[in-house]
C-alpha cells in the first residue's frame, strides 16, 4: 500500500484532464451543481488531475501523499488560487491569506491568543453562549439545529475576537452575512472571472453584504477604542497592544482584516461540527447513550468546564470521526509560485491547485467504509499512525489551523452543554443533505428534543 508512504516520483508525467468538460464552461457546471460526486471521482482519473474552468486550468491534488506534500511545500505552492483570492476580497491580508514570505510575523502576533492556559476561559463564555442559545429548547419540540449552533458559533467568535458581544439584530444580521459571502466565495470560485465582474444582481448582493460585514467589525473595533481600550483576553485588545498605532489610519485596514478573517473563520466551522455530530448520535440512540453515560460519570450535575474535556475520551472520538466524515473546510487551494513538479506531475507557475480533507477522508484503504460514522476507528489499539497523518480537517504544515485548540474546546463543550440535558432524535420524515456550501451544511437538519433531567425544561 502507497498510503502515506515515500515513494519515487516519475519524473514528468503528464496531468490527466478530468472528463465532462464542457465547451466554454469546463467543469463550472458540475462543480456549482454538486461538487461532491466530481470529487469523489477524480481518484479514479489520477493522482493530480486537470479541471477547466471558464477562466483557466486547475489542478486537483489526489493522494494523502500528494497532499502532504502539497502543504509541507509552501515556498512552492503558497497560498492563493482560487479560493484565496475571493478571501481576499473581504478580508484582504491576513494570517490565512497572505503569502508565506509574511506568514511567519503574522501567526506570531495572534498565535498568543490560542495558548492553551486561555482555555479554561473561553470555556466558561462557550458554556454561557450555548446556555443563552439552549435556554430557549423545549422538551417535545423540534429544532432547527444549524441556525441555533451558527447563534452559538458566532457568540463564541465574537468574544474571542473582540471580547464583547454583538447585540440580538447584529449577531442576526453578521451570521446571515458570513454565510452569504462564504457561500458566494464557493459559487465565484467556479464562475468564469469575467461573469463575477459584470454588474449582475448576485455580484451587487455580494458586494453589499462585504461593505456591511467589514462595517460590522470596524463598529466593533470603533466601540472598543471609545471604551479606551480596556484590558481583555481578546484579539482586538492583544492586537492594538502588540502595536499601539493598529488604530490609526493605515495599519486599522490591516486590524479589520485580520478581525473579519478570525469571526468567519471561527463562525461556521465549529457550528457545522457540532451540528453534525448531534445529527449521528440522533441517528444511533446506542452511542448517544454511551455518550450521555461518560458525560454523567464526569460531569455530573455540573456545568461543563474545560477541565471536564480531558476525561470525555468517546465524546472525543465522536468529534474527531465528525470531522473526519464532515470536515468543515471541504475545499482548498493554493498556487504554484514557480513550474514545479508534484509526484512527477507538471504543474505550471501560476496554476491553482487544489487539495479536500473530504475526498482525503474517504480513502477507502485508510479509512474502511468511509461513509460509516464509526468513532470506534479511533480507539487507540485501531487508529494507525497513516489513519492520523491522513486527517487533515484543520490543515496540515505551517498553514495548520491557528484555531484547533479553541475549535474542539468549543465543539466539545457546547456537546457536553446540549447532552447532559437533552437527547436528540430524528424527526420522521425530514431529510437531511450534506450541502457544500461554504463549509459542508447538514441542509434540513431538525432534531426531536426530549428532557433528560429534572433541571431541563419542558
Ligand atoms: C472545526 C472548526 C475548524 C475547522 C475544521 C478549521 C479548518 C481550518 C483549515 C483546514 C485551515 C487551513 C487552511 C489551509 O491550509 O489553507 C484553517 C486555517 C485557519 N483557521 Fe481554522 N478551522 C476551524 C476553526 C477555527 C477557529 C474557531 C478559528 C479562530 C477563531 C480558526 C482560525 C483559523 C486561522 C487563523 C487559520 C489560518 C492559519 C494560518 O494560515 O496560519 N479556525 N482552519
Amino acid at each position: 500500500m502507497a498510503v502515506l508512504s515515500p515513494r519515487a516520483s516519475r519524473p514528468d508525467s503528464p496531468v490527466p484532464a478530468a472528463p465532462g468538460a464542457l465547451p466554454l464552461l469546463g467543469h463550472s457546471l458540475a462543480l456549482l451543481r454538486d461538487p461532491l460526486p466530481l470529487l469523489l471521482s477524480l481518484p479514479g482519473h489520477g493522482e493530480v488531475v486537470r479541471l477547466r474552468l471558464g477562466g483557466g486550468d486547475f489542478y486537483a491534488v489526489c493522494t494523502p501523499e500528494l497532499t502532504h506534500e502539497l502543504l509541507h511545500d509552501p515556498r512552492t505552492f503558497d497560498k492563493g488560487g482560487f479560493f484565496f483570492d475571493r478571501l481576499r476580497e473581504l478580508t484582504g491580508n491576513n494570517v490565512a491569506s497572505c503569502p508565506h514570505a509574511e506568514h511567519a510575523a503574522q501567526r506570531r502576533r495572534v498565535q498568543p491568543m490560542f495558548r492553551r492556559d486561555r482555555m479554561p476561559g473561553y470555556g466558561r463564555t462557550i458554556v454561557e453562549q450555548a446556555a443563552a442559545v439552549t435556554d430557549g429548547w423545549r422538551a417535545g419540540t423540534v429544532v432547527e439545529v444549524f441556525p441555533d449552533m451558527l447563534r452559538i458559533g458566532a457568540g463564541c467568535a465574537a468574544a474571542l475576537v473582540f471580547g464583547a458581544a454583538f447585540g440580538p439584530e447584529a449577531l442576526e444580521r453578521t451570521i446571515s452575512d458570513i454565510t452569504r459571502y462564504v457561500e458566494g466565495i464557493f459559487t465565484r470560485m467556479f464562475l468564469p472571472p469575467v461573469l463575477t465582474r459584470i454588474p449582475l444582481p448576485a455580484n451587487r448582493r455580494y458586494e453589499q453584504v462585504r461593505k456591511r460585514l467589514r462595517h460590522a467589525v470596524s463598529e466593533m473595533v470603533d466601540g472598543h477604542r471609545r471604551a479606551g481600550h480596556p484590558v481583555g483576553g481578546d484579539l482586538l485588545t492583544a492586537l492594538m497592544e502588540a502595536d499601539p498605532a493598529a488604530d490609526g489610519p493605515d495599519s486599522r485596514t490591516g486590524l479589520v482584516d485580520q478581525l473579519t478573517l478570525m469571526l468567519m473563520a471561527g463562525t461556521e466551522s465549529t457550528a457545522t461540527t457540532v451540528a453534525w455530530a448531534l445529527h449521528e448520535l440522533a441517528r444511533d440512540p446506542g452511542l448517544q447513550r454511551r455518550v450521555q453515560h461518560e458525560l454523567d460519570a464526569v460531569i455530573g450535575p455540573e456545568t461543563p468546564v474545560h477541565a471536564h474535556i480531558e476525561h470525555l475520551e468517546l465524546t472525543g472520538r465522536v468529534l474527531t470521526e465528525t470531522l473526519r466524515k464532515y470536515p468543515a473546510a471541504w475545499l482548498l487551494s493554493r498556487v504554484a509560485t514557480k513550474d514545479a513538479l508534484l509526484g512527477g506531475h507538471r504543474i505550471p507557475a501560476g496554476a491553482a491547485v487544489v487539495f479536500s480533507p473530504y475526498l482525503q477522508h474517504r480513502h477507502a484503504e485508510l479509512f474502511p467504509d468511509p461513509e460509516r460514522f464509526d468513532p470506534g476507528r479511533w480507539l487507540p489499539g485501531e487508529s494507525l499512525p497513516m489513519m492520523r497523518k491522513a486527517l487533515i480537517p484543520f490543515g496540515s504544515g505551517t498553514r495548520k489551523c491557528a484555531g484547533d485548540t479553541f475549535a474542539l474546546t468549543e465543539s466539545a463543550l457546547v456537546l457536553a452543554s446540549i447532552l447532559t440535558r437533552w437527547s436528540v432524535h430524528p424527526v420522521p420524515g425530514s431529510q437531511v443533505r450534506l450541502a457544500a456550501y461554504g463549509a459542508l451544511q447538514p441542509e434540513g437538519l431538525r432534531l426531536g428534543l426530549t428532557a433528560r433531567c429534572p433541571g431541563a425544561h419542558g
